[in-house]
């Protein structure tokens, strides 16, 4: 399986998106585009995306009762995205309809991926909150080993998870991580972070990397710079 950077494009509107991605110049990123895009400019976006020639993690993370989740994945599967994904709270029933509605699309299956976690969630919230008292790792490796058993084929993770994640689940499974900083750069509201090296290093499949390079002062550089360091 071969690694990758995913671009998060967390713009407001297509004119940014298309902006940023010509001071790209001929490079053709792996781009993640989220709710905010999705929601604001419809599936055209993903389309548009397509005849650039960038491929597409569609990050909308579904969660809902397995029949809508299908019906919705069946819809997601001809927009053409290469990655979409769930929240593995969803359940395996909703996780395995998720992957039977992605599967009846005309075309070849995007990857499917499930939550396990939101970085958001910490230990108090998970247990005061949602009423789940165990350790916030083995919750992880139980909601990706669901996954991996409902037929995904990953899990969104920390970089810091990746390792225990392919121990529990296979160096098959792929984990795709988001938190990664250069080692001089800015963390923001990220907090448990990584560089590019480091998240080779630990074993992850993909890395999404937003601000590091969309905030860059020369995006291109910063773009190049994480494909060196994380794919060589
Ligand atoms: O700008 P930055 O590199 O922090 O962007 C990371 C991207 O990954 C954002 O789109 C963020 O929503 C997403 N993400 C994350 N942590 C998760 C899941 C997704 O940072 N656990």
């Amino acid at each position: 399986m071969g690694k990758d950077v995913i671009v998060a494009c967390d713009f407001p509107g297509r004119e940014k998106l298309e902006a940023f991605l010509d001071r790209l110049g001929a490079e053709k990123p792996y781009v993640k585009i989220g709710m905010e895009l999705f929601y604001a400019e419809g599936p055209e976006i993903v389309r548009l995306l397509k005849s650039r020639g960038c491929r597409v993690f569609l990050d909308l993370k579904l969660h809902d009762i397995p029949n809508t989740v299908k019906r919705a994945m069946a819809v997601l599967a001809d927009l053409g995205a290469d990655m979409v994904n769930v929240h593995a709270a969803g359940t395996r029933a909703m996780m395995e309809a998720a992957l039977e509605g992605l599967s009846a699309g005309s075309g070849p299956r995007p990857l499917l991926l499930a939550v396990t976690q939101l970085t958001s969630t910490d230990q108090t919230a998970l247990e005061t909150e949602l009423l789940i008292r165990e350790p916030m790792e083995r919750v992880v490796e139980k909601y990706a080993k669901n996954a991996r058993a409902a037929g995904l084929d990953g899990v969104v993770c920390s970089p810091l998870e990746a390792a225990a994640v392919h121990a529990a689940c296979g160096r098959g499974f792929l984990t795709v991580t988001p938190g990664v900083r250069f080692p001089e750069g800015d963390a923001g509201d990220q907090k448990r972070v990584m560089s590019p090296l480091k998240a080779r290093e630990a074993g992850s499949d993909y890395i999404v990397v937003g601000r590091p390079i969309t905030a860059a002062p020369d995006p291109a550089a910063a773009y190049a710079r994480c494909i060196r360091e994380f794919v060589g």
